[in-house]
């Protein structure tokens, strides 16, 4: 609890090029949330070496990500925005969670074996260990609550065995941080395979809407969207290409499956696509412009970034000192 509130946590990678599901899957939410928690969003730069970057490329995503943040309509004011780098707490508590986590749990991590699978040059200790870098992430701020997509659940279950484990030994030191499972339309997938997830490392630049295209772009790639050929709007598995069509319009227009199955009833597919990529890009026309002009404005970013690093040290000091203290190392002496 920070001022009577539960404390939320949540991070996103500054690789790849967002896409409308981070946005409409993530972010938005975000946005919603932040009202009723204390929230701490952060650009986790860590991760990301995870796999090899670009470091003059990777510094520009995350100012991107974190002033995307912003522009989405997180006020920095009163959510902590941050690089996970520029907390050292992370990558120390970290190190402590590793001596409490077992080998056998990181090798059941189904996303350490596909990232291992996709990159077999680089199966690095960071890439094993990445799962007990979250945990620390989510602990060190006493997290009550962790926005994920279902892909990152099995992370936040190791994030709660470890805390349950640690609090075992020495006490209540971590709260057990839940699930947020956004609302179920909330997963968008890509407009090329709508099996799939909409994903910013495909490939195929027509599987993703990404939060920069233009309204132009937006429409045209909507306009080819696979979908099948019932010639019937329904909200169905059995139609999963216009049931993600459907899915983005609500999430656009807060409208329900039930009201836009209506509204499209007995109109054709290239109607359904059209109105859905208008609702997009005028969903996404407000966050581009916002995210131009924050971009002009170095000296507020870097204040922003200044200020909610030294609020997320602040918070994170407390946690570490107490674990330090906890496992035995010597206090400090001032
Ligand atoms: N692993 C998450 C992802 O790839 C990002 C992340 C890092 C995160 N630390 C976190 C998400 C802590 C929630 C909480 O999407």
């Amino acid at each position: 609890m920070i001022d009577g509130k539960k404390v939320l946590f949540s991070g996103m990678q500054a690789t790849g090029t967002l896409t409308l599901g981070n946005y409409l899957g993530a972010l938005q939410n975000w946005v919603k949330l932040s009202d009723e928690y204390e929230c701490f969003y952060s650009v986790v730069d860590l991760h990301s070496i995870t796999v090899r970057q670009n470091p003059a490329e990777l510094r520009k995503r995350a100012r991107n990500l974190l002033t995307l943040y912003i522009a989405a309509g997180l006020d920095p004011k009163k959510n902590c925005i941050y690089y996970q780098s520029h907390v050292s707490g992370h990558a120390e508590l970290s190190w402590i969670l590793n001596c409490f986590t077992y080998m056998g749990e990181l090798n059941r991590m189904t996303q350490f074996k596909d990232k291992a699978a996709k990159h077999a040059d680089n199966i690095n200790a960071g890439l094993f260990t990445y799962p007990v870098l979250m945990a620390a992430d989510i602990l060190l701020y006493q997290a009550d609550v962790v926005p994920v997509g279902i892909d990152q659940m099995q992370h936040l279950e190791l994030t709660r065995d470890v805390a349950q484990r640690f609090n075992g030994i020495y006490g209540d030191v971590f709260t057990i941080p839940e699930a947020y499972l956004g609302k179920s339309g909330a997963k968008i997938m890509s407009l090329q395979d709508p099996l799939k997830k909409m994903s910013k490392s495909d490939e195929n630049p027509n599987a993703s809407v990404y939060l920069m295209d233009d309204t132009d772009t937006i429409i045209r790639k909507f306009k080819r969207a696979v979908t099948d050929s019932f010639a019937q709007i329904a909200y169905t598995d059995e139609q999963p290409g216009i049931k993600n069509l459907l899915d983005i319009y609500c999430s656009c227009t807060a409208k329900t499956p039930e009201e836009a199955v209506k509204e499209f009833d007995g109109r054709g597919y290239g109607e359904l696509k059209a109105a859905v990529g208008e609702a997009v890009a005028d969903v996404l026309g407000p966050v581009q412009k916002r995210f131009e002009e924050l971009s002009k404005d170095k000296a507020y970013i870097d204040e922003i970034i200044k200020e909610n690093a030294d609020k997320a040290n602040y918070y994170a000091m407390k946690t570490l000192r107490k674990v330090q203290k906890k496992v035995g190392f010597p206090e400090r002496i001032r």
